[in-house]
């Protein structure tokens, strides 16, 4: 299910190593709806302005409604839409509408709104999210007096939910008013804590786990039973100069140590490319600088080494039993 990307260079092991090379086509950009929630800033806001500079009309759902509304009608302004005069005027390359993510009757709102102004959608990302750098769930200090203090959920909500929600309702939004065989996608952002552990930052880490089994639990069933490919991926982003980044001494002893930076214009490059290779389905691509790696690949074709290999068919059978069982 997950697509190979290209090329696959050698590591030095000599295992092949998924790098991928972005291409972004004007063709495949062009007159396409795009949903993206969390386009009022960072890396969202550089993938606004990448597929409108492409010929994309964006739809963005935000709760930052001031930045959004900037983003919106600046893409407007660069990107305008030429109508033909005989025929009816076309939407606007751009719209914003404020939407709290957590909040499921505003993420519906956004796609109802959406789908009426622009009579379809082709490709739903989720680039909102929420980091809490401090540790109120698990600090050592924690005693019997505090523990009492409900600790607050909002990376939960933020990135776990509210990617559920949205990918719900895409789900079905994304099947409606195109023919068979369009390409359509959803991109849902992970991290790098998606697959790998960070200290400091458990609840955040669990929600970006929850993103990555997300995507993984709906790789193989989209398309089926009706007959619409979705093909869904993720981004694993890791230090990227937004916003949201980590705080400024983490950053400078980053930097000291010359460890890759990522701007929001590479990790939305990755992210356009990604909607753009309509081979892609089920792969999460880890940023690192400029560059980006599929790391799903791997995984999946060395897991009789990192399993073993007799688990690693046991395990096989089982899940074809579950899947059997659970279709049926
Ligand atoms: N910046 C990094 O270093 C980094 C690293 C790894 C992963 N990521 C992930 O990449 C994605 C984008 O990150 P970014 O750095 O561009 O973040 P950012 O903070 O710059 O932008 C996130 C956007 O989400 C919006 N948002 C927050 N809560 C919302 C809500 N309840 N409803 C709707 N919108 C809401 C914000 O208003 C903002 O516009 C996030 O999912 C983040 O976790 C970022």
């Amino acid at each position: 299910m997950i697509a190979k990307t290209e090329p696959c260079v050698e590591a030095n092991s000599g295992a092949p190593v998924a790098q991928f090379l972005p291409e972004i086509y004007k063709e495949s950009l062009d007159e396409k709806v795009i949903l993206i929630v969390g386009g009022a800033n960072g890396i969202g806001a550089s993938l606004v302005g990448l597929c409108c500079q492409n010929g994309a009309y964006v739809s963005i759902g935000d709760i930052d409604a001031v930045r959004g509304d900037y983003v919106a009608s600046k893409c407007i302004e660069h990107w305008p839409v030429h109508s033909d005069p005989a025929l009816p005027p076309k939407p606007p390359r751009a719209a914003f509408q404020r939407t709290d993510v957590t909040d499921y009757q505003s993420v519906l709102d956004l796609f109802d709104n959406t789908f009426n102004k622009y009579k379809r959608i082709d490709h739903v990302v989720v680039t909102a999210g929420s980091t809490e750098t401090e540790e109120p769930w698990f600090d050592h200090a924690l005693n019997l007096t505090e523990i009492r203090k409900p600790p607050s959920s909002r990376d939960i909500d933020v990135n776990l939910i509210g990617t559920l929600y949205v990918t719900r309702i895409a789900s079905v939004y994304l099947r409606h008013n195109r023919g068979p065989g369009v390409d359509r996608s959803i991109l849902l952002f992970s991290c790098s804590a998606g697959f790998k552990e960070t200290p400091g930052v458990s609840v955040y880490q669990a929600s970006k786990h929850g993103v990555q089994g997300l995507m993984r639990s709906l790789r193989a069933n989209f398309s089926s039973p009706y007959k619409h490919s979705i093909r869904i991926n993720t981004i694993c982003p890791w230090m990227t100069l937004t916003g949201n980044s980590f705080p400024k001494s983490v950053e400078d002893r980053w930097t000291k140590e010359g460890l890759p930076l990522s701007t929001p214009l590479d990790v939305a490059q990755v992210s356009a490319g990604v909607l753009c290779d309509q081979s892609l389905n089920g792969a999460s691509m880890f940023v690192a600088g400029t560059r980006a790696w599929e790391i799903e690949g791997n995984m999946e074709r060395l897991e009789s080494q990192w399993l073993g290999e007799e688990p690693s068919q046991t395990l096989a059978q089982g899940q074809k039993v579950l899947q059997e069982a659970l279709a049926a």
